[in-house]
Order: C-alpha cells, then structure tokens, then sequence
C-alpha cells in the first residue's frame, strides 16, 4: 500500500480502512487483515500512557512506538503524527524530526493545524517528506479550544473549512483527517479536494474512516461516534475483520 494506491481507492470509490496502533503485535495483525492503513496516533498519551490529553507525547516516545509498529508490518502503509511541539516553531526545525520519524519507518506524517501550517506542508513535501493533514477538531489545541466539540456547523467556519483545506492541498498535503467535522462540510471537502480525506466522527461522505484501534476493542471511552465490534465478534482477528468490511461496506459509521 502507498499514497497512490490511496488517491486511486478515492477514485474508484473504494473506501479506505484505518486504525491506530502502537505495538507490534496489534500492527501484525492488522497487516493480516488487510487494513490499508495504520496510524501511529498521539493518543498513545491518552490511551497507552494514561494521560489526560496528546500534549505530552514525545518525538523519542512516538519514534519508540513507531519503531514498534514497524517491526509488526512488511508492507502496511504507516503514518505517524507529530507529537505537539514538534512541528511548530519553524519549517527547518519541523523538517529534522520529521526526517527521524520517516528514518524510524514512517510512509508518511501527520501534522494537526490550519493556515499557519501551509509554509511547513510545503516545505516538507517538496523535500520528498508526504504530509497528512489534520482538520476539525484538533486534540493538541484541546485548551485553546476548551473541549471536544464539532466544526463547522456554522456558515463561517464552514466556509473556513474548506478554503483550508483547499490550501493545504494546494501547498503539497496528501492525505486529510476530518476530526469531529459536520458530515456536510466533509462532504463538500471530499468532493472539492483530489486527494483522500479520511473521517472520525465527520459522517459518511468522506474517502475512508480511522478509529483508535481500543475503541474497536471496546476498551476505551465510550465515544458517541465510535463502536465497539468486538462485541460481536468471536476473535480480535475478526473484530478487526468487522470494522475493515463495515467500512468498505459504508455501514459504519
Ligand atoms: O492520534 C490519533 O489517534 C489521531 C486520530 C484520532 C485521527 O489523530
């Protein structure tokens, strides 16, 4: 799997199936069933370290995780975020430790943020760095903020939407997270961009779906636009199974 055979999975309307994972047995696993790709998340602050926001992820902690990952997959696309305070402070500085993490196995980096990040997405893919965008509701910015709530609902930040993730596109982005995103909004996001967006909690009118891969498992917090299909299942082979053909399938969400 590559970002190609993803841009051709939107073209064919194929969904496109993703989970986070943070260790290799986990990422061994969902190589065996085919997901088409695996997101090394910040929320292993949340979800492995137990702390109450992604703020406290570092680059040596995620590139550890990451590492992990890898060593589980062969041929998994495998995308990696950039911990807070990684990918800030200047294009140069952001270029370095997202060199390590393509270094430690990564196929490509996600980075959380809107305009203020056009010059780094730039900067990074014409330097030969894929970048994955985050938009909607972004967990790093969670005390700026204030709390976990939906995006674009109103005219303006709609609006807003869209122009952004226009640009982002535009300056070499190649993948979008849609977090927490009105369904409308994503919708008119996937049908203006080339490239795939990929929703948690956006709705169905987007390219594919990612979920941490706990809340598959019925062991993380219980959130309104997740599901538990383990439930259901006899295995973690086939819960894992469940959510990739409910995906493909547009039963979930
Ligand atoms: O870190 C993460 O798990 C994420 C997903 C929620 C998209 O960014």
């Amino acid at each position: 799997m590559n970002i190609k055979e993803l841009t051709s999975k939107k073209n064919r309307k194929e969904k496109i199936a993703m989970l986070t994972c943070y260790d290799s047995a986990f990422a061994a696993l969902l190589e065996r069933c085919k997901l088409d790709c695996i997101l090394v998340g910040d929320s292993l602050g949340m979800v492995i370290k137990g702390d109450k926001t992604t703020l406290t992820v570092s680059l040596d902690e995620i590139k550890y995780h990451l590492k992990c990952v890898t060593a589980g997959t062969s041929d998994t696309f495998v995308i990696v975020d950039m911990p807070f305070s990684t990918f800030q402070e200047n294009p140069e500085k952001t270029f370095s430790h997202a060199a390590e993490l393509m270094a430690a196995g990564a196929q490509m980096v996600k980075v959380e943020g809107e305009e203020w990040l056009l010059e780094t997405v730039e900067f990074l893919t014409t330097r030969g760095i894929p970048v994955c965008s985050h938009l909607g509701m972004l967990p790093q910015s969670i005390h700026k903020i204030g709390s976990y709530r939906k995006f674009g609902s109103s005219e303006k930040e709609n609006e807003s939407l869209v122009n952004t993730a226009t640009s982002l596109e535009n300056a070499g982005a190649e993948l979008l997270v849609l977090e927490l995103v009105e369904p409308a909004t994503s919708k008119q996001i996937t049908e203006v961009l080339k490239i795939p967006t990929v929703g948690i909690g956006s709705g169905n009118f987007v390219d594919g779906q990612v979920l941490v891969l706990y809340d598959i498992l019925g062991i993380g917090d219980k959130l309104s636009f997740a599901r538990d299909f383990l439930s259901d299942a006899n295995s973690v082979e086939e819960c894992i199974m469940n959510y990739i053909q409910a995906v493909k399938e547009e039963r979930f969400p």
